[in-house]
């Protein structure tokens, strides 16, 4: 059993040598290309010496900024973070700033911090004010905006207060109460007693307060007004106001009776002074019975009341 293990164990330490060519085995060491002449230790590899440009134990890398089997390119690492890679010769990172194969290229000065990718040179960490672009480097307006440009179209998103256009290059309409739509110019709200997108139309001449922006439409009329477009008179005994819709009074002037107050109190009410029409309320119930009449519109006699109660 013994013997068996050991064969076994040379086997393998051969298989490995074979397999790797790797120092400690019998036969098949050999120095990395970097050493000198004068060898390597032949258990670790350690070289005795390197060659120019080489660096290392042993001597298996490029010393700092060379590249190349022989190590004897120069990387140009100055603007390189770390060392370049030993086979292309390119910067593996670059310093902050720069970007390319061998960092040789400055970030666009719009890259906020100067951060940009070291493959395509586009701002990592977005565009300074004012400028947009992949790069960052076009400038846009933004004296109206609130807020920096959009970073891709250099539009702005959003206007101060009283501007509009793609860089809020342009006056709201003079009639616009407050904003207008960033696209179109219209306004969001008219001033009193005027309508249309951009409010350049007046309201009807009788309505109270505003009117509706898109036609003009008044949202109330003028007391004394009735109508869709608030263009015909309430009658003439309604108190100030009546119904937007058939001219219903509101209120009556006193002693005038009916839905519309063209009706007049009952003889039996007790007259106005001065006249000879009743006094009474709007649905005609006399304020005060003449002698002999009763009831509340004053129309009846004792006798029909008994018959009553
Ligand atoms: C090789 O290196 C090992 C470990 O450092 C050391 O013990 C040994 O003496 C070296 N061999 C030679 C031949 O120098
Ligand atoms: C390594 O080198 C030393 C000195 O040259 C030699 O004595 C030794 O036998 C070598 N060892 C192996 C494993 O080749
Ligand atoms: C590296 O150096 C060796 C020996 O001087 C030479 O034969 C070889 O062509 C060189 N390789 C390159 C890529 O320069
Ligand atoms: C990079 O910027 C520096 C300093 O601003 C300037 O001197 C240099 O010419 C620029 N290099 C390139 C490639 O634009
Ligand atoms: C009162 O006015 C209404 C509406 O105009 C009318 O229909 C009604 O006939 C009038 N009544 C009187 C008593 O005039
Ligand atoms: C309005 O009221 C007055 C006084 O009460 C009355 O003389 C007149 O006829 C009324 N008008 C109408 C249209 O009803």
């Amino acid at each position: 059993m013994e013997g068996f293990a050991y064969l076994g164990l040379i086997y393998l330490l051969l298989h490995f040598c074979y397999l790797t060519g790797r120092y400690g085995c019998y036969g098949l060491e050999e120095c990395n290309i970097g050493c000198t002449d004068t060898g390597c230790n032949n258990t670790t590899g350690v070289c005795t010496e390197c060659s120019p440009g080489f660096s290392g134990n042993t001597c298996n890398t490029c010393k700092r900024g060379l590249f190349g089997t022989n190590c004897t390119k120069d990387c140009n690492i100055i603007n390189c973070k770390g060392d370049c890679d030993k086979n292309n010769g390119k910067c593996v990172e670059c310093k902050v700033g720069f970007h390319g194969n061998n960092c040789q290229q400055n970030c666009s000065s719009g890259c906020t911090k100067r951060v940009c990718s070291k493959t395509t040179g586009h701002c990592m960490d977005g565009c300074n004010d004012r400028k947009f672009g992949s790069d960052c480097s076009k400038s846009c307006d933004i004296t109206n905006c609130i807020d920096n440009c959009n970073r891709i179209t250099g539009h702005c998103t959003e206007c101060k207060p009283g501007w509009f256009g793609k860089n809020c290059e342009s006056k709201c309409p003079v009639r616009c109460e407050g904003d207008c739509d960033i696209s179109t110019g219209h306004c969001m709200k008219c001033k009193l007693g005027w309508f249309g997108d951009t409010c350049e139309s007046r309201c009807l001449e009788n309505c109270k307060g505003e009117c509706d922006q898109a036609n003009g439409r008044c949202k109330d009329c003028k007391n004394g007004f009735f109508g869709d477009g608030c263009t015909d008179r309430c009658p003439v005994n309604c108190t100030d106001t009546c119904l937007r819709s058939g001219g219903r009074c509101d209120k009556c002037e006193p002693d005038t009776v009916g839905t519309h107050c063209n009706g007049t109190c009952g003889a039996g009410c007790v007259p106005m002074v001065g006249t000879s029409s009743g006094t009474c309320n709007r649905i005609g119930e006399c304020t005060t019975c003449i002698e002999g009449k009763y009831g509340t519109l004053c129309n009846m006699f004792w006798w029909m009341c008994d018959i009553w109660w």
